[in-house]
């Protein structure tokens, strides 16, 4: 388990660029099992979830090939069709084979995905579609059996007690291309990631429309074929960037920025103090240059996350980091996931002050942050916790970042492109963020409980 030690306080400045994203490409990569042609996708991150994901595919039958940023993918045996507890278990994403394996094969066996470090995490609403659809649904020693002869479209609502859901959408929207007659998804998550789904499938023949908007019709066809796609570039990797830059004061043009999907943090962030603007308005302000300054004083903000296009859950635990430094009291809800605060305690211990009350913390802005030996507990904690370390005074040791590695392709190296003072060390010579080999001295253990 290797571990991050930063020394803080140096200025981002520089150009990086944004690659493709972890939630479109999870989908994107399972859609390649609706057909036995072959599909070639363009801008994969280098990221532990995407060699996750294909290893479930090689285990599904898959020939998967990958030179650099492409991997193509096509199916050669559809005679498996069980996604194992052990692959299911180490990514939730794992799921989303449920929708494309059961329109094709049939049959699908996916063990039921459990918890996460954020709390219950259930897919009731992606078994509620693809019912529906006419599946019928077992559960099996831990896992869900779903079999059906052909699916047949139906009109089915996807809302939530938390708004739509996004894995959901993607499993009913993939499996709808494939059955019989017109399906209707009332209530479909908007977020950018469907429509990249939705332009996929369609460029592999299915007839869909109104993906981005909560209601996609889908008419059912016989076939899908091969095709090239594109990944579109993370809108949360960019965002944490843009974050990034705020927190070291710094001034950093960020390539491949999906400005049109991150309004609602951009927004945000400019009431804070942090400006994003594109600097070439003839670019698809999908993915363009942008330039990230801020004022040298933060002001505080109020902000809830939101399913599309509100403010993301992915970005909550960065943009708290940076109000920590900010000048009066924010307060952040969060509305998806009111569990999702494993960061609070770890930024507490670098000097921050949170206070938490439900799915509400309310931050008061400090002058500065203090270095700490800090556990990473899940993938966007873990990486609030790398800002504040950029911004902190001293030195952050961050323990377990494998659950950045699922995330963020090479985040050391990037942020060390840009001046950081960051480097990978190989955990087994360290302990809970504290080198085993350095003699420890009271003074440090003080200053590193913040
Ligand atoms: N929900 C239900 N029932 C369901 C499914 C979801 O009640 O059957 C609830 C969830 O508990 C949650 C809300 O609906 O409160 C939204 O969950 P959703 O299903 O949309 O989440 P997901 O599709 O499993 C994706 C991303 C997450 C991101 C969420 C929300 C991928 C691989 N994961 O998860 O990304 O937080 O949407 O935007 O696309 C991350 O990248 O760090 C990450 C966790």
């Amino acid at each position: 388990m290797d571990v991050f030690k930063i020394q803080g306080g140096q200025r981002l400045t520089g150009k990086i660029s944004v690659d493709g994203s972890k939630n479109a490409a999870l989908p994107l990569l399972a859609a390649s099992l609706l057909t036995t042609e072959s599909i070639q996708f363009d801008c994969m991150p280098d990221l532990s979830d995407i060699a996750n994901m294909s290893n479930l595919l090689l285990e599904l039958g898959c020939n998967v090939e990958q030179n650099k940023n492409s991997i193509t993918v096509q199916v050669k045996d559809e005679s498996t069709s069980h996604a194992r507890y052990d692959i299911v278990r180490t990514m939730r994403a794992s799921v989303c084979v449920l929708g494309p394996l059961l329109a094709r094969r049939g049959k699908v066996r996916v063990s039921m995905p459990g918890g996460c470090a954020f709390g219950d995490r259930p897919i009731d609403l992606h078994l509620r579609g693809l019912e529906a659809l006419g599946a019928k649904i077992e559960l099996d020693g831990g896992d869900i059996i779903a079999t059906a002869d052909r699916l047949k479209g139906s009109t089915i609502f996807l809302g939530g007690p938390f708004g739509s859901t996004v894995l959901g959408t993607a499993n009913v929207m993939s499996a709808a291309t494939l059955a019989e007659g017109r399906t209707i998804i009332e209530s479909a998550a908007c977020e950018p990631e469907i429509s990249d789904l939705a332009l996929l499938l369609n460029n592999m023949g299915a007839k869909i429309s109104g993906a981005g908007t909560p209601r996609i019709i889908i008419d059912g066809v016989d076939d899908l074929s091969g095709t090239t796609h594109s990944v579109m570039p993370d809108r949360i990797v960019a965002g944490t960037w843009a974050i990034a830059t705020a927190m070291t004061n710094g001034d950093v043009s960020i390539e491949r920025f999906p400005l049109d999907h991150l309004l609602a943090v951009t927004n945000i962030l400019s009431t804070v103090g942090v400006h994003v603007n594109q600097t070439d308005p003839s670019q698809d302000p999908r993915s363009c240059t942008v330039q990230v300054i801020s004022d040298r004083y933060l002001k505080p903000v109020m902000f809830t996350t939101q399913p599309f296009p509100g403010f993301p859950t992915d970005l909550q635990a960065q943009m708290m980091a940076l109000l920590c430094l900010s000048r009066g009291n924010s307060i952040i809800t969060e509305k998806i996931y009111p569990e999702r605060f494993m960061h609070v305690p770890e930024l507490s211990r670098m000097g921050a002050r949170l206070v938490r009350q439900g799915a509400t913390v309310i931050v008061q802005g400090v002058d500065h942050l203090v270095g700490a030996p800090v556990m990473a507990s899940d993938l966007r904690a873990s990486a609030s916790l790398v800002l504040a370390g950029l911004a902190a005074e001293g030195e952050t040791t961050i323990s377990r970042v494998y659950h950045l590695d699922r995330g963020y392709a090479s985040m050391e190296k990037i942020l060390a492109s840009l001046g950081a003072k960051i480097e990978r060390i190989d955990g087994s010579t360290v302990v809970d963020g504290l080198p085993l080999i350095e003699t420890v001295s009271p003074k440090k253990v003080i200053q590193s409980n913040g």
